[in-house]
């Protein structure tokens, strides 16, 4: 598949199994929160591309995770489990004891989530070692088990998805865990090109998603170091998928949905980014952060985007040494649009300073890094 075949795919597939292009918004804890997922999927009034969002992951350990904590991670569960800009927000799951894990999931469901997602992708050893994220990876027969467990407590209109990564140790295992998870009933894989070892060190290997796609028949969606319409249109030939999911390329090009289907945007743009990190800010704090927490999250955007966006790398220098956020901002407004002609400036949504539902906590930094 050509970048421009791709590109022709401009129907938002909802689902991979839906007709048209799935491009889903990786869920990254500490990270992709509910003020993160509005800020992205109201880009460009809402037409971001994006088909979906899943959510930070929900812990769960012995007893089923009580409703704030859901409505914490996923507030969107009480506004029709979508963003405003109606991208459905799935709600995702991590832990290693069925039970549980299969009342939480229905938990959320009849809270109002549209999709439950199972993490066993995380490679955080606080998480490992607690029996939790990529270490189910190590025996097949597990997955399935939590995947039907799962499957089996939420109603039938609720698809199940899993998210892995391709292996602990090796990609062998790839094929064995893809089938599992299919036959406990997940309704689509999303697979991590890289093995728990290799945490997130290069290569990717998108070949090995290629062989776990022939080896089931339910859809599999593409996941690592998709920066650029062109890594999609590359891992598209080298895994045969055509559904994916961007994490950190939607940190330094957060308009890449819209490229993937041909929308011409600016390629990289950092005046206009930074006025969207400026954007960020606030609507963190107007979401109840500190203003610590706020330039945290800022400064965590930029690291985590600048060893694929070396330009990012200079704005993170400048602002790692900031330690409040006025002179932060002031700092970014040297870089910012004001000179532009004002149709070429980045418009924040209007509707951003409504806050859509009581605003939870901003959260520290994330778990599953
Ligand atoms: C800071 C950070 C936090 C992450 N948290 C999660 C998570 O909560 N759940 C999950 O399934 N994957 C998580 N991931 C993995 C991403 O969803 C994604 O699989 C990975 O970053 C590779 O995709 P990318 O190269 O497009 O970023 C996280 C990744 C990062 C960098």
């Amino acid at each position: 598949m050509t970048a421009r075949g791709l590109a022709c795919r401009e129907t938002i597939a909802r689902t991979p199994c839906d007709p048209g292009l799935y491009l889903a918004l990786a869920p990254m804890d500490g990270v992709t929160d509910h003020v993160y997922r509005e800020l992205l999927t109201g880009l460009r009034g809402g037409r971001s591309g994006i088909s979906q969002c899943v959510s930070e992951f929900v812990r769960v350990t012995r007893d089923v995770v009580p409703e704030h904590v859901i409505r914490r991670h996923c507030p969107e569960v009480d506004h029709g489990g979508t963003t405003r800009a109606g991208v459905p927000v799935f709600v995702q799951i991590l832990g290693g004891d069925e039970g549980p894990m299969a009342d939480t999931a229905a938990a959320a469901a009849a809270l109002g989530a549209p999709g439950i997602d199972i993490n066993f992708g995380c490679p955080a050893k606080t998480v490992n070692n607690h029996d939790g994220g990529a270490t189910i990876l190590k025996t097949p027969q597990r997955v399935e088990r939590i995947v039907s467990a799962v499957r089996r407590a939420v109603p039938d209109h609720v698809p199940v998805s899993v998210k892995i990564r391709l292996g602990w140790d090796s990609a062998d295992p790839v094929t064995d865990i893809a089938r599992a998870a299919e036959a406990g009933g997940g309704a689509w894989l999303t697979i991590h090109a890289r093995t728990r070892l290799q945490l997130y060190k290069p290569p990717v290997d998108w070949v090995s998603i290629g062989r776990a796609r022939q080896a089931v028949s339910f859809p599999v969606v593409a996941n690592g170091d998709l920066n650029t319409p062109d890594d999609v249109a590359a891992c598209a030939r080298a895994s045969g998928c055509d559904a994916f999911m961007i994490g950190r390329g939607a940190m330094g090009r957060p308009l890449v949905f819209r490229q993937v289907r041909g929308e011409l945007e600016p390629d990289l743009d950092l005046p206009w980014l930074v006025d969207v990190l400026d954007d960020y800010a606030q609507r963190l704090c107007a979401a109840g952060a500190t203003e610590r927490a706020a330039l945290g999250r800022v400064k965590q955007w930029l690291r985590l985007a600048a060893p694929a966006f070396p330009q990012m790398r200079e704005l993170f220098d400048v602002l790692k040494r900031q330690s409040d956020l006025a002179p932060m901002r002031q700092e970014l407004s040297r870089w910012r649009t004001a000179d532009r002609p004002a149709s070429d400036r980045y418009r924040p949504d209007s509707t951003a300073s409504r806050t859509a539902c009581s605003p939870p906590p901003v959260a520290g930094p994330p778990s599953c890094a």
